[in-house]
């Protein structure tokens, strides 16, 4: 083992009835060098399922934002003042719902988050500890990811969410990468966290994949898993349940396909 536990607080999916969800996503990340939470969710169920599965996060080392969208932020509100936070520059953006056409980015404006939090803005990776990179802006080179995004700018022109990122952990038998919602394209991000840590096996891939159709860039994105030898992979958040079924039926057989659920741990 290699003394690696994640755990969801918080996914749109849920089994377990003492616990609460919502639409949104946070892991707690421990590993004998760090103890980081990745992403927040949009209200306080992280903090509440830490507390019912006895977790502590009160001493983590770092929050690490996947992205500035509400539903990864907006818990934000419910961490102590001066708790340590990473993430691209752009995660503090305006931004608005396409879909919604209500504000959909982090829940304070720049200088209240600076003022309350300690802040740490990074485009470029940042080795947060020996064993987790947080991977900055993922270069953007696949010509099937990056299609559509969620949200506009105030001059009304799409929002790449460009601040979309993730972690790698290093372990010794390959990469665990994590994305939050995949805006920048999983293999894009794979490909990313190949080059910064110079290593080539992926023992598992975690996270929001943002696929909802069995179009072109979920295809793609399974043959790319399979060229990668990827070993285990687990679907959340923003990976529609069609999806999650095409994925177990597709790699399945030389893949571990879990889809994650709030509550859930997995040990490395
Ligand atoms: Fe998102």
């Amino acid at each position: 083992m290699e003394n690696i536990k994640i755990t969801v607080l918080n996914d749109d999916r849920c089994e377990n009835e003492l616990l609460s969800h919502s639409h949104g996503f946070s892991l707690l990340v421990e590993t004998k060098n760090a103890k980081i939470l990745f992403d927040v969710g949009q209200d306080n169920s992280f903090v509440k399922n830490a507390e019912k599965l006895c977790l502590s996060i009160e001493d983590i080392d770092c929050v690490v934002l996947s992205h500035g969208h509400y539903d990864y932020t907006d818990g934000l509100k419910f961490l102590k003042n001066g708790t340590k936070i990473l993430f691209h520059p752009e995660c503090v953006k305006w931004r608005k719902s396409k879909r919604t056409k209500k504000y959909n980015g982090i829940p304070y404006g720049k200088n209240e988050f600076e003022t309350r939090f300690n802040v740490s803005y990074s485009k470029s990776p940042v080795f947060i500890c020996e064993d987790i990179c947080f991977l900055g802006e993922i270069e953007r080179k696949t010509d099937f990811e990056c299609k559509n995004f969620p949200s506009i700018n105030k001059d009304n022109t799409d929002d790449t969410a460009i601040d979309d990122t993730g972690i790698a952990i290093k372990t010794t038998k390959g990469l665990i990468i994590i994305s939050g919602c995949g805006h920048s394209g999983i293999c894009n991000t794979i490909n990313q966290a190949k080059k910064i840590t110079k290593t080539n096996e992926i023992l598992a891939f975690l996270g929001g994949f943002h696929l909802k159709e069995i179009d072109e860039q979920t295809k793609k994105t399974v043959d790319f898993l399979k060229e990668n030898n990827v070993k285990q992979l687990y679907l959340g958040h923003c990976t529609s349940d069609k999806v999650c079924v095409y994925f177990k039926n597709k790699l399945e057989k030389s893949i571990k396909v879990e889809i994650l659920k709030t509550g859930q741990t997995i040990n490395f």
